[in-house]
């Protein structure tokens, strides 16, 4: 048993798509949400950067006592994963990536979409998936241009943001995907965008949030980290951003509980 919190680190508002599933599946939890905010987006930083943000933040987290660190960012885990287990062996450190291996399972007409950040896609981790569970399957990629911004300046629901949206969703939907895979953690947030530009078309639209939530929940088990049943749960948010981007981080923290 361990009372002490657990780390959410993303660029920015994104991982709080992830951070909302911990928290529903867990309530006995403390959550410290770091959303860099100061850097973002990290999408198309060269890798050695990522890696050096995803250190500072990661090193910050266990400095406040995590006990575990889920690095709630596509891309910080595709440019950092190994380097942050390397160089934080103390405790355990959860990754996200793209749910290429269920879409591919899922598909029935052979062809899926992942959109994610360019960083992402060139993810050694997501090529590798990609190789091993995509045979046979045509994997369209392609990067949500402005969508990170879109989320982090609240205008999801703009006309601009929705032509942005369907400018790449569309092209997807025309080659033949019945699955499109969000993989990047900004991007739930504008899955109601999305699934208007599919309308009544039978297209799935996944992501990693419960899949993460239940790697957590198996290494709090492993690791017997898991906080005692009386255990009031605090929810903390920090930011390297100014206190203004912070107020919208917790502002936006409620409203993802509310889909
Ligand atoms: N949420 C990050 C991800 O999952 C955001 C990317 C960015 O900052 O560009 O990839």
């Amino acid at each position: 048993m361990n009372n002490s919190p657990i780390g959410v680190y993303d660029s920015g508002f994104g991982g709080l798509s992830v951070w909302r599933e911990l928290r529903r599946a867990l309530p006995c939890e403390s959550l410290i949400y770091l959303g860099d905010g100061k850097n973002c987006p990290y999408g198309s930083l060269p890798a050695e950067s990522i890696r050096m943000l995803a250190e500072t933040a990661v090193r910050d987290l266990i400095g406040r006592g995590c006990k575990m660190v889920v690095v709630a960012c596509n891309t910080a885990t595709a440019a950092a994963i190994s380097h942050l287990r390397e160089v934080f062996q103390s405790i355990p450190i959860v990754g996200l990536e793209p749910a290429v291996k269920p879409a591919c399972k899922m598909t029935k007409s052979r062809v899926v979409g992942v959109i994610a950040t360019e960083r992402s896609l060139q993810g050694e981790k997501f090529l590798s998936t990609l190789e091993r569970y995509g045979q046979g399957v045509e994997v369209i990629k392609a990067v949500g241009r402005g969508w990170v911004e879109a989320v982090e300046q609240n205008q999801e629901h703009t006309e601009q943001c929705r032509e942005m949206v369907s400018a790449v969703v569309e092209p997807i939907i025309k080659r033949g995907a019945d699955v499109i895979v969000l993989g990047c953690t900004h991007y739930p947030f504008l899955k109601d965008v999305i699934c208007e530009v599919v309308g009544e078309r039978e297209v799935a639209v996944i992501d990693s949030g419960a899949a993460v939530e239940k790697r957590v929940e198996s290494l709090l088990d492993e690791y017997d980290l898991r906080a005692e049943d009386s255990n009031e749960a605090r929810y903390e948010f920090v930011s390297y951003a100014d206190e203004q981007y912070c107020e919208r981080l917790r502002a936006k923290a409620s409203e993802s509980l509310l889909r």
